[in-house]
């Protein structure tokens, strides 16, 4: 007998259509840059990939990355990722607790091939035990579940690259997943299995099609391909290969040099490009104009706001030279233009700027 269910064959268990998964699929193909047989071929990989099993770590973090995972939307989050998944630890979302949970999560450390999931940035040197739990701190935690996986994501920026935690001044000594593998002699050789999935949080569709990637990579026994699909920061490039201002629909006012002075201006009403208002998107690698947020509907720039950087390293201090919380907070919401509300009124449309839809 087989020793793990496949997804086709958990997914009929749940009575999740099959037309359901094909959708999901079809969309999550589409984000990966498939079209034709290659969409067919990747919902039968996914589909005749065995069951995975996940065990989700969660350090320094906020929770806003599980949040962001539970509004995956198609065909949701409790058919594809609850319901197919095995998530057999998540301190969160688990009902277990206690010596239950760690139970759990020895359990399916012995199986090994699980997806390790981490969110959270992780204290290290003298500040390792400034997170534990179970009496175990969060490297020691990372040091047991490791070895056995058979992919590792880190999700979120804390994760990926520290994030939050790890601004100045890191009192912690925050570092991200990869940091610390690469400073540790015993965790170095996972590297190859790690995946960056950055945001604050990560896109959550993101997240189910890096998964759902990996098991197709599974199924057709080429797992050792995964490092060729990163960019250099070790994220997916399909979902990270191009800037979100490479496709922002206010790209077009930006060409034409048409810009908003405040967030309430004519500009800014009439759609204007966001950059001198702090915009961060032409330096900021991330799917939030193409695989969107909010069941394929929204991002910042859509709704008025400008990219944060939230995707990259170091995004909280990366532009701001001050130490001070409060001016940090002005310089990194709204750039100096912030307050300039006397250029109001005074962008003239181009005639680009009128074909920007
Ligand atoms: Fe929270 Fe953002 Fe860190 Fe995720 S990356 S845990 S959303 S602060
Ligand atoms: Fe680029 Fe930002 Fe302007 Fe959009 S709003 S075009 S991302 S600078
Ligand atoms: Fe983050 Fe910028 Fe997207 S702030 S959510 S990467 S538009």
């Amino acid at each position: 007998m087989k020793e793990r269910p496949t997804v086709f064959e958990v997914l009929q268990e749940r009575g999740i259509s099959r037309r359901s998964f094909i959708k999901f699929c079809a969309a999550t193909a589409t984000s990966l840059g498939l079209s034709g047989k290659a969409v067919q071929a990747f919902a039968q990989a996914v589909g005749s990939a065995p069951r995975p099993s996940v065990i989700w770590l969660s350090f320094q973090q906020c929770t806003g990355c599980s949040e962001s995972l539970t509004r995956t939307y198609t065909p949701g989050i409790e058919n594809l990722l609850l319901d197919v998944i095995s998530l057999d630890y998540h301190e969160t979302l688990q009902v277990a607790a206690g010596q239950q949970a760690e139970d759990a999560k020895a359990a399916a450390i012995a199986k090994g091939g699980y997806v390790l999931v981490v969110d959270g940035a992780i204290p290290s040197g003298a500040q390792e035990w400034w997170s534990v739990a179970g009496g175990v701190s969060n490297v020691g935690a990372l040091k047991e579940a490791i070895g056995g996986a058979g992919l590792v994501v880190a999700l979120g920026t804390c994760a990926t690259f520290g994030g939050l935690p790890a601004a100045y001044p890191n009192p912690s000594n925050a570092k991200g997943v990869g940091d610390l593998m690469a400073s540790d002699p015993s965790l170095a050789p996972a590297l190859a299995k790690l995946v960056n999935l950055s945001g604050c949080p990560p896109i959550p569709d993101v997240i189910s099609g890096t998964i759902a990637l990996y098991l197709s990579l599974v199924s057709q026994g080429r797992t050792g391909e995964l490092p060729t699909l990163l960019d250099e920061l070790k994220r997916p490039k399909p979902y990270y290969g191009k800037t979100v201002h490479d496709t922002c629909p206010r790209l077009c006012h930006y060409i034409a040099g048409n810009f908003a002075r405040s967030f309430d201006d004519a500009g800014a009403r009439a759609g204007h490009c966001l950059y001198l208002l702090g915009c961060k998107g032409p330096e900021t690698f991330n799917a939030c104009t193409t695989v969107k947020w909010n069941e394929g509907k929204y991002f910042p720039m859509l709704a008025g706001h400008g990219c944060l950087g939230c995707s990259e390293p170091d995004f909280w201090d990366k532009k701001v030279t001050t130490t001070d919380p409060a001016t940090k907070v002005k310089t990194f919401i709204g750039g100096t233009s912030f307050y300039a509300a006397d250029a109001e009124d005074k962008v003239p449309l181009t005639p680009e700027a009128t074909k920007c839809a």
